[in-house]
């Protein structure tokens, strides 16, 4: 990040872009050269402080600024902040494909091909994230977004929690929290134990490549408290491995490379759950190499 003081008047706001509970992110123009197209998340001071969020914006502004630092593609960058007597502001990178989730619900899945182009985007960019000790605590395809070429940027690290050190060391490293997250995709230990880790990404990243293939994600009930008891009853089913080569949909049967990934990940027991290196090691990734950046990072529309 620069330097450089900004004002809301240094931008030429655009259309509004998305919202979340405390903020409204806008598509806006750098006034000094409109070729620097930006997003940029408001959140309004009196908002933030009467529903009691500032811990929340607090920790998104040193998350992002924390984890702009390596210059990750798979991570949305934060360029300023700045602040006016109504509002905070955050500059960041503009995602000019919007919202994973809008594409899924535009193609209804995703071929076996794309899904797992964006789970490896996934997998790369968060085994980054969990090695700068941060938990993200809210995956899901509206918190990931795309580029014009389908490349996944993951964003909204309001909800992050950042492991120190000396717990980065430990074995178990387990943040105690109040519920945090989307209905979906929490995971058993929040619902259960009132704790979360690293692997409680590993359980949202499971809820999503089942998304990826199946339209829906695993866990989903007539309201949360019936999505929270399924999902502590791990009770989740996959549409075409129970209706095989579905010929009337032209759907083949998942690859059970796929299944039997999604299981490990969505595993009950933290302990038996697969950690980011063993899903980098599984069969369905096979020919992935992990340390070629670029082959990683190619886009698919390009
Ligand atoms: N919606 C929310 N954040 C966005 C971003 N950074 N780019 C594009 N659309 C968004």
């Amino acid at each position: 990040m620069t330097s450089r003081k900004c004002s809301p008047s240094d931008f030429i706001f655009k259309e509004e872009l998305g919202h979340g509970s405390y903020s409204t992110v806008y598509k806006a123009l750098d006034r000094r050269d409109v070729k620097n197209v930006y997003a940029i998340k408001v959140c309004s001071k009196q908002h933030i402080i009467k529903e009691g969020k500032v811990k929340y914006v607090t920790i998104e502004k040193n998350t992002l600024n924390l984890l702009a630092r390596a210059n990750h593609p798979g991570i949305v960058k934060l360029h300023y902040t700045f602040h006016d007597a109504q509002n905070l502001y955050f500059v960041l990178d503009y995602a000019c494909g919007g919202e994973l989730l809008t594409l899924l619900h535009k193609m209804g899945t995703f071929s076996e091909l794309w899904a797992r182009h964006f789970s490896v985007q996934l997998v790369d960019t968060l085994a980054y994230i969990h090695s700068q000790g941060v938990i993200h605590r809210d995956l899901k395809p509206e918190n990931v977004l795309l580029d014009q070429t389908g490349r996944l940027m993951i964003t909204d690290f309001g909800a992050a929690f950042t492991v120190d050190r000396a717990e980065q060391l430990g074995a178990h490293c387990a943040a105690s929290s109040s519920f945090v997250g989307t209905a979906e995709y929490v995971s058993p230990e929040l619902l259960l134990h009132n704790q979360c880790g690293f692997s409680s990404d590993v359980w949202a990243l499971g809820c999503m490549v089942f998304q990826f293939v199946e339209g829906h994600p695993p866990f989903r009930g007539e309201n949360e408290l019936r999505t929270f008891e399924k999902i502590i009853a791990l009770d989740y089913s996959w549409n075409y491995e129970l209706h095989p080569n579905k010929i009337a949909t032209g759907k083949p049967a998942t690859n059970p490379l796929i299944v039997s990934l999604v299981k490990k990940m969505l595993t009950i027991n933290t302990q038996d759950r697969i950690s980011l290196r063993g899903i980098q090691g599984s069969s369905w990734f096979d020919g992935v190499d992990w340390d070629d950046k670029r082959t990683i990072w190619r886009g698919i529309w390009q």
